[in-house]
Order: structure tokens, then C-alpha cells, then sequence
């Protein structure tokens, strides 16, 4: 969001202090934000706190000093996305009928930048057949509606009306200002650990914490793929808008990922697969003896090289390698072995890339010998650098025929 310009519509709702977080975040995202209310806005927050959070001047009142004489036209036009947050059943009314009676209906009249409506009110209010019609001709314009949260709502009620959290609106402002250019592509990552039982309290796993996976599922959303996101257990939240399939073991995984298969273009596998698991699970607790204890593991199957060998998948097939030594060599072998198209060679005994970090830094090694390295980037980052690599893989195939 580095440099974007957008603006933040505030209408008159309680939720509208919920606003003031959303631009916190879009601030801290680096986008340059103006902030734009109401009257009614202005009543449940002051100005001023919007002002110190965006940095820049609220603008309110059409005829008020702080408005240039063609901001309400040029705001909305320069601007790479205006986000109505919360929009009232009154003002989507006014959006939808074309009146323009002060600043910010007036500026979205005239505003050529997408458009993102963000509703919050009572649930009956927005159950409201002429609330629902009115979003619906939004909609036909080319405005993005974002669905209301379900819970209880500040007018006491229970039902769906909440604003959606800040979070959520700046994923989908990202998605908006995203390019399309994954759109056509059927994309399965897998993401996290694996957890192998060794009784019903304990078991082995190991540090995976699914941040890479979930960027790449995430990036790969925003740029208009369709996204199965199949993961072992984490603390993240799924992105939105994907497929999330949870899983907890490595033979889990291997079947959900199998099922999938024939309908995906491009299997990314940044899981961290537990490459044994115990030989048996005990049914109940393993109890403390006098003595040491030994575990027998044996083999879980390798999923990707499974994949790499098999008719089930002719996509395109992109591994990690995780590495404490010798990074290249064993990423390049396991380019090979497991017949990849890509891998992305992690060095994880670094403290700032590799497991649980938000940060990477990745060479990636190509089939026919090319290799690339990235500096230290954010995961979110790297994903992007890895998607725009796949899609170039992706086009030379000529999956976007073969699947449709
Ligand atoms: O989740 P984070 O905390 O963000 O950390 C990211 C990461 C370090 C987990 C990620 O960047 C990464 O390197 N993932 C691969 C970890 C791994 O298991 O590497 P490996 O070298 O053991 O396996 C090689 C490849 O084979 C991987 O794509 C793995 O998913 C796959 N594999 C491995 C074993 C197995 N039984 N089945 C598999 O499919």
C-alpha cells in the first residue's frame, strides 16, 4: 500500500469510531489517507482524532476552510480507493439515488477511484429490503460491498450489522488495489506444521508457525486466484476470501491434498511436513517410568515427491527446502528428486528468516538451473516475488488453457 492514495469516508454511526482504527492501520500500511465525514460523523468523533492519525487535514464541510474550492471533485479522482467506513443505511441510500448534499456524497459523485462500502447499522435496518436493494445497485455500479459482521451490535441487537474489523476492511482494500493478473489460476498451498500423535496429550511437530504459507495463499487471493489453503495446525487466522482446509497430520495433509489435485493448476508446498511420525499411538497416556524412554518412528509418505512422480498432477509443482546447511546443494538435489518446477531454498538457522519470523530471505532454484536470491523482504513480500516466478512458469505451460 506504499504511496497509495486513499481516502476514508466516515459516516454518521457509532461504528464510527472503529474508523479511526482502520486508518491507524492503512497509515501503518504507508498509504496516504484523507479522511472525509459527515456532520453526523463528527458527532460521535471528533476531527481532530483522524487528523493526528492520518496527518492530514479532515475534510467535512463543503463550504469550510479547510476544503479547496475543487477537492469534492479532484479528491475522489486522484485517489487510488475510497473506502466508505462505517456507510449508514442513510448515506448507501444517498450513494444509491445519486444525491450529493454535502462533502462526501458530493466527492463520490464525482469519484473515478474504486470504491469500497463497508456497512454498519441495526440488524433489521439492514435487513431492510430497501437498505438490501440500494446495496444491490451499488453493487451493478462497480462498487465492492463488504458483508456486515454477525454478533452483538452496539444498539444492543444480535445479528449481522457489525462493521467488519479493521483488519479485514485493509485486506480487501488490498485486494482492490491489487492487480488481477493471477485470475483464471486454481492455486492449493499448504501451509504450517504437521502434528504426529504419540498418545492423546503428546505429540511431534515442529516450528513452523504457517506465516510463509499463508502469504503466499493470501497474495495469491488478492491477485484474483481461486485459493485451497490446506494447513496444519497454526495461531494465524486463514486469509480471507481462500479455501481453508485444516489438517493435522502429514497423511491428512496427503489426502486433502490428493483430493485436490487434478483440479489445480499450481501446488505450492511451504508446509513443513513431519518427515516421521510414531510407529504406534498409544490410547491412553504414555505414563512416566523409572526409565529412559525410546520411541520408534517410522516414514511418513513425501507428499510432494508423491506428487512429482504421479499422473495425478501435471501442474505446475513448487517445493521449499528448509536448511540449516549446505543450502544449495540439498535444495537443488530435492529440486530433482522430487521432480519440482521450482523450490524455495530457506536457510532457517538465520534469526530473521525461516521459521516464525514475519521476514525471509529466499533463493529460489529453477528446473533448468537458474537461480535467483532475494534479499531480506517480509513474508508478504516474498510471496508476491514467488507468485510473479509461478505465473511466468504458470503461462509458459499454458495451464490457464488446459484447465478451463
Ligand atoms: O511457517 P513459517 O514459520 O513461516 O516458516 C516457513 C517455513 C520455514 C516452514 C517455509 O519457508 C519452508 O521452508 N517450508 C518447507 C519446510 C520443509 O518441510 O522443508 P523440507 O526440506 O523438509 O521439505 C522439502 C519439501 O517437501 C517441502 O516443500 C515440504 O512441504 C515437502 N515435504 C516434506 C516432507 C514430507 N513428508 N512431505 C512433503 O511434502
Amino acid at each position: 500500500m506504499k504511496g497509495k492514495g486513499i481516502v476514508v469516508g466516515v459516516t454518521g454511526g457509532i461504528a464510527a469510531y472503529k474508523a479511526a482504527e482502520l486508518v491507524r492501520l492503512l497509515v501503518r500500511e504507508e498509504a496516504v489517507v484523507r479522511v472525509a465525514m459527515t456532520a453526523n460523523a463528527a458527532r460521535f468523533v471528533a476531527p481532530l482524532t483522524f487528523e493526528a492519525l492520518s496527518g492530514n487535514r479532515v475534510l467535512c464541510d463543503m463550504w469550510g476552510p479547510e476544503a479547496g474550492a475543487m477537492d469534492h471533485i479532484s479528491l475522489g479522482q486522484e485517489a487510488d480507493l475510497v473506502i466508505v467506513a462505517p456507510a449508514t443505511a442513510n448515506f448507501i441510500g444517498k450513494m444509491a439515488n445519486g444525491i450529493g448534499d454535502d462533502f462526501l456524497s458530493t466527492m463520490l459523485l464525482a469519484a473515478t477511484a474504486p470504491v469500497l462500502v463497508c456497512p454498519a447499522m441495526n440488524v433489521k435496518m439492514y435487513g431492510n429490503p430497501v437498505v438490501q436493494k440500494n446495496l444491490e445497485v451499488l453493487k451493478d455500479r462497480g462498487v465492492t460491498v463488504m458483508e456486515p459482521g454477525e454478533g452483538q451490535l452496539a444498539c444492543r441487537s444480535e445479528g449481522k450489522g457489525r462493521l467488519p474489523d479493521p483488519p479485514e476492511i485493509v485486506e480487501e482494500a488490498q485486494r482492490l488495489l491489487s492487480p488481477r493478473d493471477l485470475q483464471g489460476m486454481r492455486i492449493l498451498v499448504t501451509a504450517g506444521p504437521t502434528v504426529e500423535p504419540l498418545d492423546p496429550v503428546r505429540y511431534i511437530t515442529n516450528r513452523s508457525s504457517g506465516k510463509m504459507g499463508y502469504a503466499v495463499a493470501r497474495a495469491a487471493w488478492r491477485r484474483g486466484a481461486s485459493v485451497v489453503l490446506v494447513s496444519g495446525p497454526t495461531c494465524i487466522a486463514p486469509p480471507r476470501g481462500v479455501d481453508f482446509k485444516p489438517v493435522r497430520t502429514a497423511f491428512e495433509m496427503r489426502d486433502t491434498v490428493f483430493a485436490l489435485a487434478p483440479r489445480t493448476h499450481v501446488i505450492v508446498k511451504a508446509a513443513a511436513v513431519a518427515d516421521y511420525r510414531p510407529k504406534s499411538t498409544a490410547d491412553q497416556k504414555i505414563k512416566k517410568g523409572p526409565r529412559a524412554l525410546t520411541l520408534d518412528l517410522e516414514k511418513n509418505p513425501d507428499i510432494l515427491a508423491e506428487l512429482g512422480k504421479t499422473d495425478t498432477f501435471s501442474g505446475i509443482l513448487v517445493g521449499f527446502a528448509a536448511e540449516t546447511e549446505e543450502l544449495l546443494g540439498n535444495a537443488e538435489a530435492k529440486l530433482k528428486a522430487k521432480n519440482l518446477d521450482m523450490i524455495v531454498a530457506n536457510d532457517v538457522s538465520r534469526k530473521d528468516a525461516g521459521f516464525e519470523t514475519d521476514t525471509n530471505a529466499v533463493k529460489i532454484l529453477f528446473r533448468e538451473g537458474r537461480m535467483e536470491e532475494t534479499p531480506l523482504l517480509g513474508k508478504d513480500q516474498v510471496a508476491d516475488l514467488l507468485l510473479d516466478r509461478i505465473k511466468v512458469l504458470w503461462e509458459d505451460r499454458g495451464e490457464r488453457r488446459r484447465g478451463d
